[in-house]
């Protein structure tokens, strides 16, 4: 067993421990841009009410027939470039996804032809938008335990076309996108210090993608049917459940970090709702300054949401050598995630 295994399961720390460190990031958004004032031609609704309830301006869509992996192959192609490693050098690729490609094979395999990482095993994580977070602390895990050396992490998301587009409650909140990471195993203080993993599947029906499934398979539905393509969300009622997952996932991580959260340099939650983002902040006493947010631009994208907010806080210079940063996540599930980060 290497040393570092053997150390993480006895639990012991030292300065020579390996840590999970985020070296690379990338992102690829769709061309086709559909605006507030779009969707009021498409619906009841407008531009003032979404922004007000939500702070989203636009989001960007994919064409008819561009997958998941379509957008997550060129995120992950620019994570790897950013990280100066060789695709031949990843271990394992995670793809992080509610709408994969296919129900088999994983999204991940098709991603990792693509981006050429011949050497490396795939395969999907399904955790709705804390996703990623979870995809982060499947890297931290075999990277710590000294199975895996370098894991690329992809958060990838095709939503438009699952979307019924007749129904404002949902249809306005979503986008396409990918955002990807490379992460790889480095001595030192800088990585992945803790991850925080939270589930509560009683809480299930209040966030659904009832159809396509094995329980309603499409064949139940008409191709003109409007169930066929519907999320169930109890707005309100997610909104308040949200405001708590943020609350316990970062308390927990900064807990296990032994810091407060005057230590925080950055939080990047999960990107859903404007409102939801600092109604949390402000519950945590963290100043709004500190807290990453990009929706107006990209909407709600799911399990890109966090990769693709990390890779614009990095292209903008937020992300400096030796912040705390912390990402927090909430999604159907009902699951939650946080992860503090020694950047
Ligand atoms: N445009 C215009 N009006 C809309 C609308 C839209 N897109 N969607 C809903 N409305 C209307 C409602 O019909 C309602 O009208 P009424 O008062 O005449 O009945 C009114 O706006 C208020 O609706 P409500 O659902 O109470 O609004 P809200 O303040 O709770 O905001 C959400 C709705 C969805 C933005 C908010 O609940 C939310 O963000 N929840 C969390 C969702 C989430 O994060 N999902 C993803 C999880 S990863």
């Amino acid at each position: 067993m290497p040393a570092s295994a053997l150390h993480t399961r006895l639990g012991l720390e030292n300065d020579w421990m390996i840590r999970a460190r985020i070296v690379g990031t990338g992102q690829y958004l769709p061309e086709r841009i559909l605006t507030n004032h779009d969707l009021e031609q498409m619906m009841d609704t407008s531009d003032e009410w979404i922004q007000q309830r939500t702070g989203i301006r636009q989001r960007h869509v994919a064409e008819p027939g561009q997958g998941s992996s379509d957008l997550g192959a060129p995120a992950a192609a620019e994570a790897l470039e950013h990280a100066g490693v060789d695709p031949a050098e990843v271990d394992l690729v995670i793809c992080c996804t509610t709408t994969p490609d296919y129900l088999f094979p994983a999204t991940a395999c098709l991603i990792q032809e693509r981006i050429g990482a011949r050497n490396a095993g795939a395969y999907d994580v399904s955790a709705a938008c804390s996703g990623f977070v979870y995809g982060l602390a499947t890297a931290d895990a075999f990277i710590r335990s000294g199975v895996h050396k370098t894991v690329v992490v992809v958060g990838a998301e095709v939503l438009s076309n699952r979307l019924n587009w007749k129904r404002r409650d949902t249809a306005v909140l979503f986008g396409d996108g990918a955002g990807a990471v490379v992460v790889r195993g480095e001595e030192g203080e800088q990585g992945v210090r803790n991850v925080h993993l939270g589930s509560d599947g009683g809480a299930a029906d209040i966030l659904v993608m009832p159809t396509g499934g094995s329980v309603q398979p499409y064949e139940q539905h008409p191709l003109e049917s409007e169930e066929r393509v519907a999320i169930d969300m109890r707005g309100k009622e997610l909104f308040r459940k949200a405001v708590m997952a943020f609350a316990v996932a970062t308390e927990k991580a900064l807990a296990a970090g032994e810091l407060t959260i005057g230590d925080v340099d950055l939080f990047i939650p999960h990107q859903a709702n404007t409102r939801i983002i600092y109604t949390a902040a402000d519950r945590l006493g963290l100043d709004h300054d500190k807290v990453y947010v990009n929706i107006a631009r990209v909407g709600n994208t799911t399990a890109a949401s966090i990769p693709l907010a990390l890779d614009d806080a990095r292209k903008e210079g937020r992300l400096t050598p030796g912040a705390n940063v912390l990402l927090a996540a909430f999604g159907a599930g009902l699951t939650w995630a946080s992860a503090l980060i020694r950047w």
